[in-house]
């Protein structure tokens, strides 16, 4: 799988619905009062740019070398001490994350104080299937109750919920994953009540969690 994030790197640096929107304007907000952040499953590096640029100190992992991070590893194994960071983030990744649970473990166990988390909202077992075939790294995405129990049981707070609407054009989404003719063919068909024009709708879950 991280051959695969290697090869689309600069597909996800540039893709605008990565790059830019409210949902990253709302985590450099949340943000206020830390110093230190780590940003887990960076990709593009759009978590961290923005971080940087409020002037945190931020540190990026990732398990794919081609995403360019400070430090390559999964979420699952984050080679840091307790408490390293005042702030954790992960933006628009635990959906590929093999054990969510350990994932979440491990990035409250390196915050001091936090933990800001985004991803995709679950839907349905047919807009599963979807994700899946246009991109195998597609794991699974959760839904808010679902996100409450893992962040509960790692011993967090939830502090904040919030929901975003993401707007994909339909070609270049599928694409950025490689997407066969026919495959897309039957992603369109499997999305098909949540295609507008000629852009696929998605809403995304903001969630920021305080440890006890
Ligand atoms: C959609 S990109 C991340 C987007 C990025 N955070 C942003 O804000 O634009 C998904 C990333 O998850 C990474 N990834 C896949 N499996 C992972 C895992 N188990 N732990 C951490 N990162 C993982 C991939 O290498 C890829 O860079």
């Amino acid at each position: 799988m991280t051959d695969l994030w290697n090869e689309r790197a600069e597909a996800y640096r540039n893709a605008p619905e990565q790059r830019e929107g409210e949902d990253l304007d709302r985590i450099v907000e949340w943000a206020a009062g830390a110093k230190t952040a780590l940003d887990v499953a960076t990709g593009g590096g759009h978590v961290a740019r923005r971080l940087r640029e409020a002037g945190f100190e931020v540190v990026s992992a990732d398990p794919a070398p081609g995403m360019k991070a400070d430090v390559i590893c999964p979420a699952e194994h984050l080679p840091f001490a307790d408490s390293s960071f005042d702030l954790v983030v992960t933006r628009i990744a635990p959906h590929h994350f093999e054990d969510i649970a350990l994932a979440v473990a491990e990035m409250a166990r390196v915050a001091r104080e936090r933990l800001i988390v985004e991803d995709t909202l679950y839907v349905s077992e047919v807009v599963e299937e979807a994700e899946r075939l246009r991109d195998p790294t597609h794991v699974s995405s959760y839904s808010e109750h679902e996100w409450r129990s893992f962040l509960e049981a790692a011993g967090l707070q939830i502090e904040a919920v919030e929901t975003y609407e993401k707007r994909h054009p339909l070609a270049e989404w599928l694409a950025r994953t490689d997407t066969s003719e026919q495959d897309g063919a039957r992603v369109r068909e499997l999305l098909a009540d949540r295609i507008e024009g000629d852009e696929y709708v998605d809403h995304k879950l903001l969630i920021r969690a305080r440890k006890r």
